[in-house]
Parts: C-alpha cells; structure tokens; sequence
C-alpha cells in the first residue's frame, strides 16, 4: 500500500501494569512468597522476556521510527537494562513512566512522544499491550495501513463462539438476548490512529474524565470512525498463569 514518505510511525508499548489476574492464585507469586511478583510484561517466553518479543516485532516492522515503552518508575533500570542485553538499545526505543491506569500509562508516552519527536497530526500512533508478546510484523503492517487508509484502527478477532447477553443474578447469569456473531469482534491490539486524531480523543476523556480500557473506546466517543482488521488467537493477552503455556505452544508451533 502507498505510505507518503512524511508520515512517520510511532508505537506505544504499555507495561507499567502489575498483573493482579496473573499473580492471583498459583501464579509466579507462589514461588515468591516475599516481595511483590514479577509483572507478567518482564517473564520470559521461550526464554526471551515478553517486552523483548514485543519490541522486535515493531522493530522488524521496518517503518517505525521510534517506541516508547511505559514502565512503573522502579522498573525504569531494569527494562533500559533489558533492551540492551537484548541488543535493541539503538536509539529507536525510549522508556518513560507511566500510570495507575493503562489509559494514563498510554496517556503519559504519547505526551512525551509528542514533547521528543514533534509527531504531526497525519504521523500513525500505534499503541499495543507489552501483555501481548506474539504479535507478528505482517499484523503490525497491517494495522499502519489500514490507519493511513482510514485514520484509526484495530486489530479485531472474530467471534467464533455464539455470544450471549447476560443479568448478572447472585448465583451467575440469565440470558437476556443473542448477539449475531458477525456483529461481533474481540478487540486486541495494536490500536491506532492519526497522532492528530489520538490526541483529540485522549484530551476529551481526560476533559470528561472517561475511563476506557483500550484507544478504540476513546476513539469512538470522538466521533472517529475505527476500521478493523483481521487479529488471529495466537495474538493473545496474557492474562491468567496457563497463558504462557498457551503461547509457548504457539511459539513452538510457527517455527
Ligand atoms: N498497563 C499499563 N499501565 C497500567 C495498567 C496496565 O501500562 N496502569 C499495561 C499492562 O502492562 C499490559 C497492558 O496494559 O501490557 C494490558 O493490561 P492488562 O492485561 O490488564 O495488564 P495488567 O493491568 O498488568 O493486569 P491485570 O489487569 O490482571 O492487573
Ligand atoms: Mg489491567
């Protein structure tokens, strides 16, 4: 697809969670009785930290100019550290602070984003969870082009299972209604837009004080339209403990 020479990419990588649904349980806080668990974004994945899988895959994408990951501030050290014993420490990956909540985590690097690189309003943000460390470049490009066709984007899975809407109740759920599955997407990420849409959208929640869980919420209630393009299962968020076996399988399985 044609990309004009002046628009530049720019990614956000949000890892400055602590991973409450991972750690819950017998996760890798078992083994650690004392002190506070490793955040899932710094395990490893066949040996390789998930941050690591993340950022090579942006950096293999060729058109990115630069990523800025999100960190909590004691975590600074150790992930500077991380990206140079991995080699990726060129100048194209910056680590700045980020928040309580992912959307101020995403919220406080493109500030910064915009503050170090002067991002034009046509330059593409692509924003993508640190949590999702099996993302591959044909989707990342994917997802630039379809952003510099429509002004945002989403990577989406399709529903493959009949989906129903629910009352919580006490003891669980009753039915209310069947949702058509092709109306249906699973959001994952990378998510993204025009820097100059991105930013409109983030300035009227924070001016709202609307919380979203992903970019595409806050894109939608500024009135932005959001293409879709196709995600795949192996894309997943890693959430519960079993995941990493799940993407060490998958891993495994695309070599
Ligand atoms: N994230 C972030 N800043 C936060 C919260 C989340 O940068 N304050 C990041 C996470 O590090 C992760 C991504 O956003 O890469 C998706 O979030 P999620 O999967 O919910 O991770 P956690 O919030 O760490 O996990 P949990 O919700 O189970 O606590
Ligand atoms: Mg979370």
């Amino acid at each position: 697809m044609y990309t004009p020479d002046s628009m530049r990419v720019f990614v956000i990588l949000p890892a400055a969670g602590i991973g409450t649904r991972m750690s819950a349980g017998s996760g890798p806080s078992a083994s650690r009785p004392s002190g506070p668990p490793t955040p899932k974004q710094f395990l490893s994945i066949a040996g390789i930290p998930m941050l690591v899988h993340c950022l090579r895959a942006f950096l293999a994408a060729g058109r990115v100019e630069a990523i800025y990951v999100a960190v909590r501030q004691p975590e600074i050290e150790r992930v500077q550290a991380q990206i140079a014993e991995f080699g990726l420490a060129g100048g194209k990956v910056h680590v700045v602070e980020g928040g309580n909540l992912r959307q101020q985590s995403v919220a406080n690097a493109l500030a910064q984003l915009v503050t170090e690189t002067g991002c034009a309003d046509d330059d593409v943000v692509l924003v993508h969870d640190a949590a999702r460390p099996l993302i591959d470049s044909a989707t990342i490009d994917r997802t630039i082009d379809a952003v510099a066709e429509f002004g945002a984007a989403i990577v989406g899975l399709p529903a493959v299972d009949t989906i129903k809407q629910v009352e919580r109740t006490a003891h669980g759920a009753i039915i209310t209604a069947t949702i058509p599955r092709e109306m249906i997407v699973q959001a994952q990420t990378p998510q993204g837009a025009r820097c100059g849409l991105l930013r409109r959208a983030f300035a009227e929640a924070a001016a709202d004080e609307f919380e979203g869980t992903d970019e595409a919420s806050l894109l939608e209630r500024a009135g932005i339209p959001v293409a879709v393009v196709p995600g795949s299962a192996k894309n997943l968020k890693i959430t519960q403990p079993g995941d990493l076996e799940l993407a060490e399988f998958y891993l495994a399985a695309s070599k």
